[in-house]
């Protein structure tokens, strides 16, 4: 089969690798039917996440067709369509039996394209397939399947949930790459008064305000703390939602954040951020972190389902699986080419 294959920083190829197998009972392998790339792919690109080694096939999203499954496979049969999840489950560790499947230690979490080969491939070998593939019904497109795999569960789950969006809240939001965005549809689902997107990119504010965002701010030429302050009496928002990953925009959230509210951060740091104690202690603020678990998919995709989220429009570009190489050049140039999501599909 064709793969595409990290080569080290810099390196990567869509070229001719063996097909995967079957090496433990509860392996399935999924003929890849749609497959997307996420920012996290970029930064392994760059040599951020040394985890991943040479010869690594990339790729944690996923929509496909299964075509063999070992023997201790219960819930999902050949010619199932599932959803390929970007964390896997063993299902049975500490962490997995309380729902927090993105800190398995029976070997699952964020395994696929970065400790073991991944999905931007025709076919992918998934462990766990019982608890980490999700069947997909007839009425929801691969596209619309595909945003379930890793963007609308994390701004959901890591933004929304964990930062305890209420109805008539004001929800502040920094970035609005897919991310953020993702956090703008979950937020919505809770009724808040406003939704503030907050980034440095007019296109992207441009792209929250079409995703439900009430008011955007350009962080470049305008202070968003003074705006959330006007709008909510001196108070300032709920929750705040960092979905960027630099020392900055978390700070900006411990700014912006009322009394008594909650700040959520998303976004994945690799510097350290300054915590503001001597502000934040008389607040009553409560800071939350997290890697995505995935356990509101099946939430998720009903509401996707059920037409409550337009997951498709995260959709801006899309390829063939040969395509590969264009693809990363769109996605990583978003600025340019306003790629937000792209979508790669077999024929
Ligand atoms: N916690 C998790 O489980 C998890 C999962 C997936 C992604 N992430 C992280 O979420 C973050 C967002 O992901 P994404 O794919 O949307 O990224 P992205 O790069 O597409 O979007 C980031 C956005 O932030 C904006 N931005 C950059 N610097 C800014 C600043 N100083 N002020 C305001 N806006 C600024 C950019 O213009 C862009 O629109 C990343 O750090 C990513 O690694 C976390
Ligand atoms: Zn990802
Ligand atoms: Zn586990």
């Amino acid at each position: 089969m064709r793969a595409l294959v990290y080569h080290g920083p810099g390196k990567k190829s869509w070229e001719e690798v063996p097909d995967p197998m079957i090496l433990t009972d509860t392996d399935a392998i999924v003929q890849v039917g749609a497959v997307t790339i996420c920012g996290t792919d970029l930064h392994i690109l760059k040599g951020d996440v040394p985890a991943v080694t040479d010869g690594r096939i990339l790729g944690h999203e996923a929509v496909g067709t299964i075509t063999e499954v070992g023997p201790g496979v219960k819930n999902v049969h050949p010619g199932d369509r599932v959803l390929v999840s970007c964390i896997t489950a063993c299902g049975r560790c500490r962490y997995c039996r309380e729902g927090q499947y993105g800190q398995c230690l029976g070997g699952g979490g964020w395994i696929l394209g970065h400790k073991i080969d991944g999905t931007q491939a025709e076919y992918v070998r998934v462990p766990f397939a019982d608890n980490s593939t999700y069947q997909v019904p007839a009425s929801v497109t691969d596209e619309e399947v595909l945003m379930l795999a890793d963007i609308l569960p994390t701004g959901y789950e890591v933004g929304v949930l964990n930062g305890r969006v209420r109805p008539a809240d004001t929800v502040a939001i920094v970035g609005s790459g897919p991310i953020g965005l993702a956090a703008i549809l979950g937020a919505k689902l809770h009724s808040p008064s406003h939704i503030v997107a907050i980034d440095l990119a007019t296109s992207r504010l441009e792209a929250a305000k079409q995703f439900g965002a009430d008011i955007t701010v350009n962080s470049g030429d305008d202070d968003p703390v003074a705006r959330v302050m006007e709008l909510t009496d001196g108070l300032g928002a709920d929750v705040t939602i960092e979905a960027v990953g630099v020392p900055e925009t978390f700070e900006l959230c411990t700014q912006l954040v009322r009394p008594g509210g909650h700040v959520a951060n998303v976004g994945v740091h690799g510097k350290p951020a300054m915590l503001h104690l001597e502000d934040l202690w008389i607040k009553n603020v409560t800071i939350t972190t997290g890697l995505v678990d995935t356990y509101s998919t099946p939430t998720l995709l009903n509401l996707v389902a059920s037409r409550h989220i337009e997951s498709a429009r995260f959709v801006t570009h899309r390829f063939c699986l040969d395509e590969f190489m264009d693809a990363y050049d769109v996605f990583s140039r978003a600025g340019e080419t306003g790629a937000l999501k792209v979508a790669l599909s077999r024929h």
